[in-house]
C-alpha cells in the first residue's frame, strides 16, 4: 500500500477519517488523472519554447523550467474544475488542503533535466490520495507515446499512442540479483550524490548492470512494466514516486522503504518480489540507510 502520511502531515485534513469512496468515484478520479496527465503532455511538447529558461532549486543541479511551473498550474486549473473541493501537493510549491478526503500528488514534469536536454524519459505523474492512500497513478511520458495508469486493487496498464488496448502490466519474475538489471537515482545535493556513489560501488558488483533514467517515476514504470527487474532511491518526494509506486505494487511488484514499511521520502525500493530481500540485504550492508 501506498501511504503518503508523512508528506501530508498530522495537521492535512486529509489524514482525517473521510469515507471511502465508491468504486465510481475511485473509477472517476482515474479516468480524471489520465485525461489530464495526457492533455498536459502533449502541451508540454507541442508549446515548449524554442528557448527553455532554466532557473536553479535547492542546488546549481536542480533545475526548473518555466513549463514546469505553468504545466502544475494548468493540472491543478483542470481538475480543480471538476472537483473543486480536492486538495494539492505539487512539486512546484502548490500545498493545498481539500474538504473532500481527496488530495492529488503532482509532478508536473518528472525529469525536467531530460526534458531540458530533450532525452525522452520524463513524465507527467499524478497520484490520487483518499485520506493518506494512493488509490490511482497515472504516469504520461510524452515523448515515448506511452501512459502508465493503475488503480489499487485492480491493476496496472500501459496505453500505447500504437495500439488500441491497453496492456496489463506484470512486473518480472526475477529470482536472482546476479542476473538483474537494476534502475536508481540520484538527488541533487552534493553531499547526498557522494553517499549514493559510494553506495554504487557496493551494488555494481553485485547486479547484471545499472541503469539511471532520470525520472523516478518512469523508472517505477519499467520496474511495472519488466523493463528492469528492481529500483532503489532515497530522498524522493511524493510526488516523484505516488503514482509510479501504486503503478508498481499493481503490476506485481513489492515496493516498500528499506525496512519493508511503505515507501517514504528516506528510502524507496520496488522490485520484482524474487529478488527483493537480496537487494534489501545489499542495500542495507552498503549502509544505505544512513545516506542523508
Ligand atoms: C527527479 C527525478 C530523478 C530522481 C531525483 C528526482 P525532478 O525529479 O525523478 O530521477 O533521481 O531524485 O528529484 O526533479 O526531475 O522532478
Amino acid at each position: 500500500m501506498v501511504d503518503i502520511s508523512s508528506a501530508l502531515g498530522p495537521e492535512h485534513p486529509g489524514v482525517l477519517n473521510f469515507p471511502s469512496l465508491s468504486e465510481l468515484d475511485r473509477e472517476e478520479l482515474l479516468r480524471i488523472a489520465r485525461t489530464v496527465a495526457s492533455d498536459v503532455g502533449r502541451f508540454l511538447i507541442t508549446d515548449r519554447p524554442k528557448e527553455l529558461h532554466a532557473s536553479v532549486k535547492s542546488s546549481p543541479t536542480d533545475v526548473v523550467t518555466e513549463m514546469d511551473r505553468i504545466a502544475e498550474q494548468r493540472i491543478i486549473a483542470k481538475i480543480s474544475s471538476r472537483r473543486p473541493h480536492d486538495g494539492f501537493l505539487g512539486e512546484e510549491g502548490t500545498s493545498q488542503s481539500g474538504f473532500s478526503g481527496v488530495t492529488w500528488i503532482i509532478d508536473p514534469i518528472d525529469g525536467t533535466t531530460n526534458y531540458l536536454y530533450r532525452l525522452p524519459m520524463w513524465s507527467v505523474s499524478i497520484g490520487v490520495a483518499v485520506g493518506t492512500t494512493v488509490v490511482a497513478g497515472v504516469v504520461e511520458v510524452p515523448a515515448m507515446g506511452v501512459q502508465y495508469f493503475g488503480s489499487l486493487g485492480k491493476g496496472a496498464w500501459m496505453a500505447s499512442q500504437s495500439k488500441t488496448d491497453a496492456q496489463i502490466l506484470t512486473c518480472r519474475d526475477s529470482s536472482r540479483l546476479a542476473q538483474s538489471l537494476v534502475a536508481t537515482g540520484f538527488g541533487y545535493s552534493e553531499h547526498r550524490r557522494a553517499q549514493q556513489a559510494l553506495i554504487l560501488t557496493q551494488v555494481l558488483p553485485h547486479v547484471r548492470d545499472l541503469r539511471r533514467s532520470g525520472a523516478a517515476s518512469v523508472d517505477l514504470c519499467w520496474v511495472a512494466a519488466g523493463l528492469v527487474d528492481g529500483y532503489y532511491e532515497y530522498g524522493l518526494h511524493p510526488w516523484d514516486y505516488a503514482a509510479g509506486a501504486l503503478i508498481a505494487e499493481e503490476a506485481g511488484a513489492r515496493v516498500a522503504d528499506l525496512y519493508g514499511g511503505p515507501p517514504t521520502e528516506r528510502t524507496i525500493m520496488a522490485s520484482a518480489p524474487g529478488i527483493f530481500d537480496e537487494l534489501r540485504a545489499l542495500l542495507l550492508a552498503a549502509n544505505a540507510d544512513s545516506c542523508t
